[in-house]
C-alpha cells in the first residue's frame, strides 16, 4: 500500500526529532512492505521566514490532500516578539481547525524501564501507568472570541468559553470508543461547579455515557484531577476534558510518564484522518545539540499507523523497538540519571545493600543513536 504524508519540520527541535522518526517509519514501510511518501511543508516560525505567514494555503492544501500530517513542534524565541495573531503557534491552531481535528488523544504511558525517571513514589506507579487524555482541541477558550477593550479599571482583555452539544457528544464518543478497547472507565474533568460550559459538559457527557453501559464513568473537577493525578495517578485510564483543561492536564500526565520527551500525541478528525505530533515543544535550548529525546515523535508515528492507516502490527512492531530500546538502557539526557545522581541508590549504597541491577547500567545517547537503535530493533 501507499500512504502519502504531509511533513511539517518546524522550528527547534522538530526537524531533528522527525528525522529520526522519518528513518523508523522507512524501516516499517521497508519490513512490511509499505510505501510512504511524504511532502515537506511550512508551517511555524519556519513559514513566517520563508514566506511572512505562519499557515501558508500550499500547506492547508497539501495537508487535506494528505492521508495523514507528521508534525514536529513549532515556535521558538525568534518569533516571540510577533503580535499574538502572527505567532508560529497560529500555525497550529489553523491546522488544528482547518483540518477537523476535533480529537487529541493524548497517552501517557509510564514505561516498566522508565519508572526510576518517574517523579512519583514508586509504590504510586508499581506496575507501570498507562492513562490516556482526550482532549476537545478545535473548540472551548482557544477558539472563542478574544479581544482587549477599554474598562473601568484600565485595559480589559477577554478570552470566551463556549460549547455547543454537538461539540461535546463528539469527543465524549471518542472517550467512551476508547474505553471500551481499554480499561472502560471514563473519567469527565470540568469545572460544573463553577462555569455553565462546564455544566453543559457534564449533561452531555452523561447522555453518551448511557449508550455505553459496560463502561464506568465519574466526573471529576479539575482542580481535584490535577492533584488527583500525582496522588493516586493509577485511578485513571480515560481521562476526557476541554481544550483548555486538556492542555494543562496532558502535561502533567506526561511527567508522571517520566518525560515529555515521551508522550506522542494524535489529532483525529471525522474518518481516519489525523495529525500526528510529540505533545512537546520545540525546546531552542536543545535544538542542533543532539540532544532531543525522538521518542515521542517515534510514538506519534507508531499512532499514525494505527489510528489512520489501521496497521496495527506495524504500530505495534514500533511501540516494541522503542520498549527494547529502553529496557536495554540506553537514554536520552532527559531521562538519563547516573546512578550517582539517582538519591534511592545512593541511599541504598550507603547501607550497602545490592545495587547492581537495581536501576540497570544506563547509556547516554543522543537524539540520531536514538533513531538509529530504534530502527534496528524494528
Ligand atoms: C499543545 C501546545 C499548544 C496548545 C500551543 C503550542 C498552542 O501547548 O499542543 O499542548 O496549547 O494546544
Ligand atoms: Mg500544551
Amino acid at each position: 500500500m501507499n500512504y502519502n504524508i504531509a511533513v511539517v519540520r518546524g522550528d527547534g527541535i522538530g526537524p531533528e526529532v522527525i528525522e529520526q522518526a522519518l528513518l523508523v517509519l522507512q524501516k516499517v514501510g521497508k519490513k512490511f512492505g509499505h510505501t510512504f511518501q511524504c511532502q515537506d511543508v511550512l508551517a511555524g516560525g519556519a513559514a513566517i521566514d520563508a514566506t511572512g505567514m505562519a499557515l501558508p494555503q500550499e500547506t492547508i492544501d497539501v495537508c487535506k490532500a494528505s492521508d495523514a500530517v507528521l508534525l514536529g513542534a513549532v515556535g521558538g524565541p525568534k518569533w516571540d516578539n510577533l503580535p499574538g495573531d502572527q505567532r508560529p503557534e497560529q500555525a497550529l491552531l489553523g491546522l488544528r481547525k482547518e483540518l477537523g481535528l476535533f480529537a487529541n488523544l493524548r497517552p501517557a504511558i509510564l514505561f516498566e524501564d522508565l519508572i526510576d525517571a518517574c517523579p512519583l513514589k514508586p509504590e504510586l506507579v508499581e506496575g507501570g501507568l498507562d492513562i490516556v487524555v482526550v482532549r476537545e482541541l478545535t473548540g472551548g477558550i482557544y477558539f472563542g472570541d478574544r479581544g482587549l477593550k477599554d474598562g473601568p479599571m484600565g485595559k480589559t482583555a477577554y478570552d470566551i468559553e463556549e460549547y455547543s452539544e454537538e461539540e461535546v457528544r463528539r469527543i465524549a464518543k471518542v472517550a467512551f470508543e476508547m474505553a471500551m478497547k481499554r480499561n472502560k472507565h471514563v473519567t469527565s474533568v470540568d469545572k460544573a461547579n463553577v462555569l455553565e460550559t462546564s455544566r453543559l459538559w457534564r449533561r452531555v457527557v452523561a447522555e453518551v455515557a448511557a449508550d455505553y453501559p459496560q463502561v464506568t464513568l465519574n466526573h471529576m473537577y479539575v482542580d481535584n484531577a490535577a492533584m488527583q493525578l500525582v496522588r493516586a495517578p493509577r485511578q485513571f485510564d480515560v481521562m476526557v476534558t476541554s481544550n483548555l483543561f486538556g492542555d494543562i492536564l496532558s502535561d502533567e500526565a506526561s511527567m508522571v510518564a517520566g518525560s515529555i520527551g515521551m508522550l506522542p500525541s494524535a489529532s483525529l478528525a471525522k474518518g481516519n484522518f489525523g495529525m500526528y505530533e510529540p505533545a512537546h515543544g520545540s525546546a531552542p535550548d536543545l535544538a542542533g545539540q543532539d540532544k532531543a529525546n525522538p521518542m515521542a515523535t517515534i510514538l506519534s508515528v507508531a499512532m499514525m499507523l494505527r489510528y489512520t492507516f489501521g496497521l496495527l502490527k506495524e504500530a505495534r512492531a514500533v511501540e516494541k523497538a522503542v520498549e527494547k530500546v529502553l529496557h536495554n538502557g540506553y537514554r536520552t539526557p532527559d531521562l538519563y540519571q547516573p546512578p550517582d545522581s539517582n538519591p534511592l541508590a545512593t541511599a541504598m549504597s550507603m547501607i550497602s545493600l545490592p545495587i547492581a541491577g537495581a536501576f540497570g547500567t544506563q547509556t547516554l545517547i543522543g537524539t540520531k543513536q536514538a533513531g538509529k537503535l530504534v530502527s534496528a530493533e524494528i
